[in-house]
């Protein structure tokens, strides 16, 4: 299917920030392209601004291709890669691309894009039947079929306990175990059921899908989402040049609380770094309007100063 449109959270926010200590010539870095958006903004900030994106879903580097020979900014550098593998692309390429000092923004916003949800066949949504994927790069990797048939009811459990806070994970864990033991949970529809009847009558059909909390834990979990937050942040400070700023926009607890207690240990651990947002920026309730999706979005920046 074509590729959905997603609209850009708190743009303008990060737009403004990264614009403070702009020069010419600067390059910055958006490492979640998803439709563009961002990039977008960030290409038409200054005529010379360099900019170099990364996304590791197809379908998003597909559309991306074409969308940015269609607005005129084939300047930008997208790139097919996890953003895990920034750091190492910086230290190879840093001569070649002119940025030994270091880039002037990065900006992670995190997750997943409305078309991963919208595109029923990618197996996020329980809303259509699909087969249990959940890969943002479905290219390679361990997909949500692999986990629900393979992993011990433990591992189960734990999942859509941590990354579900889901209170019936136990039983649902316990659930999958003895359904798969009769045959493979192959489909979205398949484990929707299950973790139906798993929930008592009277919560079936409340405001919540019971499935939302262990299919966005299952996600987590094929995408390491959690993980890799945690790994990249502190190893993104050195690729910033003074005055560079690290921009995170997360949408859950789970990946904020992360993203503070990282800044935190940063602050702690060296002197060349400054964090700009004591409390997290959120979406004005103008934007909340708009987009409904941004309304759990928070923005933290943190700054490279001299030391
Ligand atoms: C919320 S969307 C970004 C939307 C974008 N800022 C815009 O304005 O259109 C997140 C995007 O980041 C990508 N992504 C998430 N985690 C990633 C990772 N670890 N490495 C590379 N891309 C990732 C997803 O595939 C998705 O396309």
């Amino acid at each position: 299917m074509e590729y959905t449109e997603h609209i850009s959270v708190l743009k303008e926010e990060v737009v403004e920030a990264f614009t403070e200590n702009l020069e010419e010539n600067d390059c910055l870095v958006d490492l979640t392209f998803g439709a563009g958006g961002h990039t977008a903004a960030f290409a038409n900030m200054e005529k010379s601004t360099r900019v170099i994106s990364f996304d590791q879903d197809p379908d998003a580097l597909e559309n991306g291709y074409v969308y940015l020979k269609k607005n005129n900014l084939e300047h930008v550098s997208l790139i097919d890669s996890n953003f895990e593998n920034f750091p190492k692309f910086f230290n190879e390429r840093k001569s070649e691309l002119l940025i030994e000092s270091g880039v002037k923004g990065i900006l992670m916003d995190l997750g997943v894009s409305s078309h991963h949800f919208d595109d029923r066949t990618r197996g996020f949504s329980f809303k259509g039947e699909a087969p249990l994927d959940m890969r943002m790069n479905n290219r390679e990797g361990v997909s949500a079929k692999d986990i629900v048939n393979g992993a011990e009811q433990e591992v189960l459990a734990m999942i859509f306990k941590d990354y579900g806070e889901e209170r019936f994970a136990d039983r649902i864990a316990a659930e999958i175990i003895d359904k798969r033991s009769a045959a493979p949970i192959e489909t979205t529809k398949d484990l929707e059921n299950i973790i139906f009847h798993c929930y008592p009558k009277k919560m079936r059909f409340g405001k919540t899908n019971p499935s939302t909390r262990c299919f966005q834990a299952l996600r987590i979990a094929v995408n390491r989402e959690l993980e890799i937050l945690s790994e990249i942040i502190p190893r993104l400070i050195d690729t910033l040049a003074i005055g560079g700023k690290l921009a995170v926009i997360s949408f859950h607890s789970l990946e904020d609380r992360i993203v503070k207690h990282s800044f935190k240990a940063l602050v702690k651990s060296r002197s060349d770094v400054k964090i700009l947002t004591k409390r997290p920026i959120i979406p004005s309730i103008s934007e909340i309007k708009l987009n409904p999706r941004s309304r759990s979005a928070k923005l933290r920046f943190i700054e490279r100063i001299l030391e």
